[in-house]
């Protein structure tokens, strides 16, 4: 598997001061990997600083390319393409609407076989279409904003919280589509989750974050695993003092 995304030593501050301190990362293309952490750990700032979405410090390569200089647009169009927690799409727009925002650049044939590519995955905004955004359910509402992103065609999707605010039958649907869309379209995807059994299930490689730091690191066989996944809850948790240290590959 060819290397997509590295970040090295990642550092993100606010007025307040630094809430995110020399992240590094690796992650392979076709793959799901996932950044696990409770809320406040720095998973988001994390996720916008990938997107340019936050001035950082540090390196982020995409596709062997240092893109580090690159500001947010130009991310977007190298392919990183980041989805906002609380699924910030366009209430008053209708379902069509906010699809075609998601592809407003690219020609009507091509954006015609993305939108169907999208309706195939989540058929429940199909008949949808004409519907104002904003009077889908939650679930929609997520199903919606992960159909926009995919509209751009996406080389690596940045997922921020796609379970956040719905219920376990939703989050679990979400999730098995996004597992669909993985395996059909050899979807590249870093997805944040403070719900650590959904995103345990999609992911092949996941880290934990706590106050700012990499606590935990998972692999394939570790997330499948009940020991390696109390580790990490663990590690996420901090529950234990040494709970950092274990969950580290040896
Ligand atoms: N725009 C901002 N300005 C100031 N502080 C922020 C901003 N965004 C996040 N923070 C703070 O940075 C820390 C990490 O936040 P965030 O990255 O959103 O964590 P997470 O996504 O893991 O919940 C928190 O303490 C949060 O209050
Ligand atoms: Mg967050």
């Amino acid at each position: 598997m060819s290397e997509l995304l590295r970040i090295e030593s990642l550092s993100v501050a606010y007025g307040a001061g630094p809430v995110v301190h020399g992240v590094s990362l690796a992650m392979g293309a076709g793959s799901v990997a996932a950044l696990l952490g409770a809320n406040g750990a720095g998973k988001s700032s994390t996720l916008r600083a990938i997107a340019g979405l936050e001035p950082a410090q540090g390196r982020v390569v995409f596709d062997g390319q240092d893109i580090t200089g690159l500001d947010a647009a130009k991310r977007f169009r190298a392919g990183i393409v980041y989805v906002p927690e609380g699924r910030a799409i366009v209430t008053d727009l209708s379902v069509a609407e906010n699809l075609t925002l998601g592809a407003y650049f690219v020609d009507s044939r091509t954006r015609a076989q993305r939108q169907q590519l999208v309706l195939d995955f989540f058929p429940e905004i199909a008949n949808r279409l004409k519907s104002p955004a904003g009077l889908l359910s939650g679930g929609e509402q997520q199903m919606l904003a992960i159909g926009r992103a995919l509209m751009s065609a996406p080389r690596l999707l940045l997922l921020d919280e796609p379970s956040l605010g719905l219920a376990p039958l939703l989050v679990a649907r979400v999730y098995e589509r996004l597992a669909r869309i993985q395996q059909e379209q050899q979807l590249s995807a870093l997805l944040v989750e403070q719900s650590f059994h959904a995103a345990a299930k999609l992911a092949s490689r996941a880290w934990v974050m706590r106050h700012g730091h990499i606590v935990g690191e998972l692999d394939a066989q570790a997330l499948g695993s009940r020991e390696g996944r109390q580790r990490a809850i663990d590690a996420y948790l901090g529950t234990r003092a040494d709970a950092a240290a274990q969950a580290l590959p040896a």
